[in-house]
């Protein structure tokens, strides 16, 4: 059996392979609520074989979309759409998992088709909120909103917001839950010296720019089932100077590791217009970050960045770089990514394949 293709277990989860859909936006919701196309990206890759299904980035609040077509949990609506979705991707034999986000001053854009500018408030657009009220780019052509500085109170409000997605999350049939605290957005935001100069409770020294962070899923994690994964997404490398490097993030897996994080996803940049962005060709040298991760936390770590081949991909598990290779934009390219994948190890690809007799009605 390739490593690749064996399963893993986490708490009550187990994993039919190794292969998993990453997070990707699809810009496509109607106040965050998902819909056919939705049902068809996902499905369609559960069909092909991973075993692992991500949802997109899904906000905990309407003004935590990053897109006025970003996936949301804030409401009932949007719970009954992914229970749909979550109950085929079940009947396929993968495990349905959502990454729950707060865009921060990234947020309020237009979809990148319609250019992704910022979209002002009476053009679909909302206030957006960050660690300072510095502007995401302030010297760039595209327009960024200017954000309001969070208080303390703004600060708890958001992490309870964070609680009652988890809640949502799990009633939706979710089975493994990840908090995006990566790519620049808010709770990113608040880690990187790069962007908080705050020099209150919440800013400071690395201990206090992870307080957001560590606050946010100590309470998300006392809601969310112990038997059921809890995941954080970091950007690993802000891959510039005066940002975080591995050692920093390492330190800050652990402390999430005390607070009952099972798995750390490891990608990397986005925090500056500067800083390397979260998506590119370059992503392919953050995959090595996720084995650092892996040996000095002992964490179940997901590797992503450029990973195309299955032998790649293979090696990935077996040298022990990585517990789960998550894969983008390969997916996008070809939703049945995971079977041509055993087919190319020499693995039967079989058990990986949909079950059509076990399709829900
Ligand atoms: C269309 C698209 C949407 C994305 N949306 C998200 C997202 O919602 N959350 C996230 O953490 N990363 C997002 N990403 C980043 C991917 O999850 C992944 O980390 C990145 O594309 C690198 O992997 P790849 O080289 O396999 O594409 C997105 C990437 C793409 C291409």
């Amino acid at each position: 059996m390739s490593a690749l293709f064996s399963p893993l277990t986490i708490k009550s989860v187990t994993l039919k392979n190794r292969v998993g859909v990453s997070p990707m936006c699809q810009y496509s919701a109607v106040d965050g609520v998902m819909n056919d196309w939705h049902s068809t990206h996902l499905g369609a890759r559960a069909m092909g074989g991973a075993g692992l299904i991500f949802c997109e980035a899904t906000a905990v609040s309407p003004e935590g979309r990053i897109s006025p077509g970003c996936t949301g949990l804030w409401n009932d609506t949007q719970v009954a759409a992914a229970a749909a979705i979550n109950a085929f991707i079940k009947s396929m034999g993968a495990v349905p998992a959502v990454q729950i986000g707060h865009s921060g001053r990234k947020g309020s854009a237009a979809a990148p088709w319609d250019g992704g500018a910022s979209l002002a408030d009476d053009a679909g657009g909302w206030p957006t909120q960050g660690p300072t009220d510095q502007v995401f780019d302030p010297d760039g052509t595209r327009l960024w909103k200017q954000p309001q500085a969070m208080s303390e109170d703004d600060i708890h409000a958001v992490t309870a917001q964070f609680v009652a997605a988890a809640k949502r999350a799990l009633d939706a049939g979710y089975d493994l839950l990840e908090v995006h605290a990566a790519h620049g957005y808010l709770l990113h935001s608040f880690l990187t010296p790069l962007v908080n100069r705050r020099n209150d409770a919440y800013g400071g020294d690395l201990r206090g720019r992870a307080r957001f962070l560590l606050e946010t899923v100590e309470a998300v994690r006392a809601v969310w089932p112990d038997h059921l994964p809890l995941a954080t997404r970091l950007s690993a490398h802000d891959w510039i100077e005066g940002g975080h490097g591995i050692e920093e993030n390492i330190q800050i897996a652990h402390w999430l590791k005390d607070r009952g994080v099972d798995v750390i996803d490891c990608s990397g940049g986005g925090a500056t217009p500067a800083a390397r962005a979260s998506i590119g060709e370059r992503t392919a040298d953050q995959v090595g970050l996720a084995g650092q991760m892996r040996e000095a936390t002992g964490l179940v770590t997901c590797a992503v960045g450029y990973i195309t081949q299955a032998d790649q991909a293979n090696a990935l598990i077996e040298n022990g770089t990585a517990d789960i290779a998550l894969l983008g934009r390969a997916m996008l390219d070809d939703p049945f990514w995971a079977v041509h994948a055993a087919q190319a190890l020499g693995v039967d690809p079989k058990p990986h394949m949909p079950h059509q007799n076990h399709v829900v009605a």
